[in-house]
């Protein structure tokens, strides 16, 4: 009796974690479409003003590391004057969350 308690209150801990992290689709609809693109190409206003490069285009993504990705997702992205042109997002989004986003992006190549 006493291990089925426990193996069930493991079992729903462990579904409590897996759900606080949010879906890459979703993450990245409601944090990164604003410039990137639904699609990735950032072909949308910001991402035209911006200049964003086009996730759906395989040299781009062929020229991109996935800890610069990391890097960028989680720090933020500033231009050489020090302005910041991409917000980080360490505060909103876990590890496993930028990972999974970086998986995500690299599924945009066409
Ligand atoms: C305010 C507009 C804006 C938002 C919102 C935004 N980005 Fe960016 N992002 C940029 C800019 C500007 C750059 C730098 C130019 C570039 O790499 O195209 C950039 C660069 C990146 C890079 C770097 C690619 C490389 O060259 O290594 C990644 C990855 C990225 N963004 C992912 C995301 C993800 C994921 C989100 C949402 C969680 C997001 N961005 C939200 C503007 C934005």
């Amino acid at each position: 009796m006493k291990k089925i308690l426990v193996l069930s209150l493991l079992a729903s801990s462990f579904m409590v974690t897996a759900a606080f992290a949010a879906p890459a689709a979703d993450n990245w609809d409601n944090n990164c479409t604003k410039c990137h693109s639904a699609d990735g190409s950032g072909s949308g206003k910001m991402g035209k003003r911006l200049k964003l490069k086009n996730y759906t285009d395989a040299a781009v993504q062929a020229a991109m590391k996935d800890e610069d990705m990391v890097k960028a997702i989680k720090g933020g992205v500033r231009d050489e004057a020090g302005k910041e042109r991409m917000k980080s997002f360490k505060d909103d989004l876990s590890d496993a969350e930028v990972n999974d986003l970086v998986a995500y992006i690299r599924n945009m190549k066409k």
